[in-house]
C-alpha cells in the first residue's frame, strides 16, 4: 500500500514538473503542489485566503487543478475528460458510486479525495458531475 502511494506521488509530482510551462522553476511549482495550487496561478489569486474551495469555478476549476493531472490524458487508465466511451460504464454504476470513488479513492489507480486534500465532498462531487456533463 505505502509502496502504491509513493508511486503514485512520483507519479503526480512528475507530471507537474514535467507539464505546465510555468516559468517560476520547480521549487515554485513544488510550493503548489504543497498548497493544491497545480496549473498555472489562477487559483492562488483566486484563494488569497488559503482555500481552494471556493474559487468561483465550481467543478470546473477543482477538475483542472486536482484531477486533469491524471484525468486530462488518461494516466493509469484514468477515464478522460469528454470521453465518454471511458465513461459510460462508470456513469453506469451511478453517480453516488462515482462520487464515493472520488472520495475514498478507487484502488489502485485513483488516490483518495484525487489528492485535493482541501476539498471537501462538495467539491469532489461538482468535479465529478464536471466531468460526467462532459461526455454529454
Ligand atoms: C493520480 C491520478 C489521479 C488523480 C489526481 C485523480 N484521479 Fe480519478 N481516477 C484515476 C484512475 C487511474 C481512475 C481509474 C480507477 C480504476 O477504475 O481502477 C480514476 C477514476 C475516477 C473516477 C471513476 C470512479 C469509478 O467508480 O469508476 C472518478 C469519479 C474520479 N476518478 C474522479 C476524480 C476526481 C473528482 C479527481 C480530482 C479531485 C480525480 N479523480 C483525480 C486517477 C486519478
Amino acid at each position: 500500500m505505502k509502496k502504491i502511494a509513493i508511486l503514485l506521488f512520483s507519479l503526480f509530482f512528475y507530471q507537474i514538473v514535467s507539464a505546465g510551462s510555468v516559468e517560476d522553476g520547480i521549487v515554485e511549482r513544488i510550493k503548489k503542489v504543497g498548497s493544491v495550487c497545480v496549473e498555472g496561478n489562477d487559483c492562488a489569486q483566486a484563494s488569497a485566503g488559503g482555500a481552494i474551495a471556493d474559487t468561483g469555478g465550481g467543478g470546473e476549476a477543482t477538475y483542472k487543478k486536482s484531477c486533469a493531472t491524471c484525468h486530462a490524458v488518461g494516466v493509469n487508465n484514468a477515464p478522460k475528460l469528454g470521453d465518454a466511451g471511458s465513461w459510460q460504464p462508470r456513469i453506469a454504476k451511478g453517480m453516488d458510486v462515482l462520487y464515493k470513488s472520488a472520495i475514498d479513492g478507487l484502488p489502485p489507480g485513483m488516490p483518495m479525495k484525487g489528492l485535493c486534500f482541501t476539498c471537501s465532498d462538495d467539491d469532489l462531487r461538482a468535479a465529478v458531475d464536471y466531468m460526467v456533463d462532459s461526455t454529454k
